[in-house]
């Protein structure tokens, strides 16, 4: 059990070159979180494992996003996300973040990774406004509503969900070098 701090209207900005990993078993709950995510997020390790992810949930975040992230993981695909955390300051932290899932010899889906990395400014802005939005019509119209406008913003870009991700976040030169490389570390 970890205690829910209040939000506070303040950002935790760290290195373009820190990755945050954290795996989970097949409902959310945390096996493993690197020493980047105990730095960034306040947490121990102590206080995480066995806990479920949503303890990170900032309330900013719209459901519908998280729906969309465990419908692709549970059916076996890899999805990514732009992502606000919430630290145990109360402070806050976007990350982009590249959800896997990992399956074992016979096929079968044993746990799910995520690797984060910092967000550059445009694309917290773009997905600020997107994302504002997105949490009002859930509030008045769930989640359904909020998917449809997601839906009806990305026709108008004439781009699917991870089109539109691909052109937002994909990364770049060294980072994806670094990125790589550590995804095979810790994979
Ligand atoms: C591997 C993995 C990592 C996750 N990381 C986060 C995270 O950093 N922050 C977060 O709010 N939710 C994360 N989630 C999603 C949570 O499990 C949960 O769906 C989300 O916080 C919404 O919680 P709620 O539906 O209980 O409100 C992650 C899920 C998985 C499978």
């Amino acid at each position: 059990m970890i205690y829910r701090p209040i939000a506070l209207d303040k950002e935790i900005r760290f290195s373009k070159k820190k990755f945050i990993v954290s795996k989970t078993d097949l409902k959310g709950n945390i096996l493993f979180i690197n020493k980047n995510f105990c730095e960034i997020s306040g947490y121990s390790e102590e206080e995480l494992i066995g806990v479920n992810h949503n303890a990170l949930r900032h309330p900013d975040m719209p459901q519908s996003i998280f729906y969309l992230v465990w419908s692709s993981l549970l059916a076996g695909r890899e999805v990514s996300g732009v992502i606000k955390n919430l630290a145990k300051s109360g402070e806050y932290y976007w990350v982009i973040s590249d959800f896997s899932p990992k399956r074992d010899n016979n096929g079968d889906i044993i746990s799910f990774t995520a690797f984060r990395r910092a967000v550059p400014d445009p694309v917290i802005e773009a997905i600020e406004e997107l994302y504002a939005t997105m949490l009002t019509i859930e509030k008045k119209h769930g989640m359904e509503g909020a998917l449809s406008y997601l839906e009806a913003f990305l026709e108008e870009h004439e781009m699917s969900y991870d089109e539109f991700l691909g052109e937002l976040i994909k990364p770049k030169g060294i980072i994806a070098t670094l990125l790589a490389a550590f995804k095979k570390m810790f994979g």
